[in-house]
């Protein structure tokens, strides 16, 4: 029996979790900043790691009052070492340093990426390998190749936007705030997908590879031409008043026209992330598909990825799995646990870190 502790501050949410032999969630708290970011339209590195440093101490202890745990009974200390917002990896890695020196319950650092892939294997059991991993949320698109034993392949990754950046980035122009990914989910079934024509340029070099930049210029050059600045600043409005209005609140603001360009805006993202996962299978010999990160709870990726009629099983994480938590960290630690792979006490953030 080995239990986790895991620690995830690398964005804006402060998380611990207890998770035991890599599969069974004694506890998972999250602690969200979503209030402090929302009305500056995105996140404020500064503000998230001063929201971090208030919430690390609490957030721990109830993950381990609510998993019944104590320090001492742990086999190990998990935390996020990257990729993020330095300021942030800093308070969840310093303080599972802190904790592993003063109990002498070793250290394990967890690449965030690889986190967001252990979500998915934490629930499904067992999952087929090789198996494909699309990494889909606010920081990060990777398209990875997963083998046995935890091995990675970079397939393709995004040459500028995350899609869940196109998300957030569609949805302040439109004056829905932030985060956008949930509410433009909500909305865009009441408009006609095929409305709006988006065309994606052709990539040059690796065909794996994704790019958002271009559709969300194209939106910008529909919102331009269409005169919506009374309907944006009427959400604005509705946004400064509520943190979180309902789907009727924001139809009532919304006209069809603009509903008609949601629904393509969200149907032409999730083709571009499907058609890389479609495609990739000639270039390895996956068995499964794993989706994950904030934008794996998307509904229309969801629908469309288990209508895709694609060869192989697709997973998906329960939407609280697939955005940041840390029950996915102690369930990434434990393949490490088992090989011994801890960390030393001057290892370092790293926003920059890559897993393949
Ligand atoms: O994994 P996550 O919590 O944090 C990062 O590691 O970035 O992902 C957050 C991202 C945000 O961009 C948010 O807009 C997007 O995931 N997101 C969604 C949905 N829920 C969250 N995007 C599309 N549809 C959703 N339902
Ligand atoms: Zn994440």
């Amino acid at each position: 029996m080995a239990r986790i502790l895991g620690i995830e501050s690398s964005c804006d949410e402060t998380a611990a979790s207890v998770v035991e032999n890599g599969e069974t969630v004694l506890s998972s708290v999250v602690a969200s900043q979503m209030d402090t970011h929302g009305k500056y339209g995105g996140v404020v590195p500064e503000l998230a790691s001063r929201e971090h440093l208030r919430a690390i101490v609490p957030v721990v202890r109830e993950a381990l009052d609510r998993a019944g745990a104590s320090l001492a009974g742990l086999d190990a200390i998990a935390a996020t070492v990257g990729p993020g917002l330095v300021g942030s990896l800093l308070v969840g890695l310093t303080y599972a340093k802190s904790l592993s020196f003063a109990s002498g319950v070793p250290l394990i650092a967890v690449n965030h990426i690889e986190g967001h892939i252990h979500a998915v294997i934490l629930e499904a059991g067992a999952v087929e390998f090789p198996a494909l991993a699309l990494v889909v949320s606010g920081g990060h698109t990777h398209l990875f190749e997963v083998r046995e034993g935890f091995q990675y392949r970079l397939l393709g990754k995004t040459r500028d936007d995350a899609a869940g950046e196109a998300f957030d980035k569609v949805a302040k122009l439109l004056g829905f705030g932030y985060p956008g990914g949930p509410v433009i989910d909500r909305v865009a079934p009441f408009g006609n997908p095929r409305a709006v024509k988006f065309t994606f340029a052709k990539m040059k070099g690796n065909a794996l590879d994704f790019s958002f930049s271009g559709l969300k210029t194209a939106v910008l050059r529909w919102v331009q031409t269409h005169d919506m600045d009374a309907e944006i600043e009427a959400r604005r409005a509705l946004r400064r008043d509520h943190p979180n209005p309902t789907v009727e609140e924001w139809l009532a603001l919304t006209p069809p026209r603009t509903l008609d360009l949601l629904a393509p805006f969200q149907h032409a993202v999730v083709h571009a992330l499907l058609t890389r996962a479609a495609a990739s299978p000639d270039q390895t010999d996956a068995r499964s598909l794993i989706v994950s990160g904030g934008v794996a709870c998307n509904s229309g990726l969801r629908q469309a990825a288990h209508a895709a009629g694609l060869p192989y099983p697709v997973y998906f994480p329960t939407p609280g799995l697939s955005t940041d938590n840390a029950a996915m960290i102690a369930a990434a630690a434990f393949p490490k646990l088992a090989r011994r792979d801890f960390a030393p006490y001057d290892i370092l953030a790293q926003a920059n870190l890559t897993l393949a």
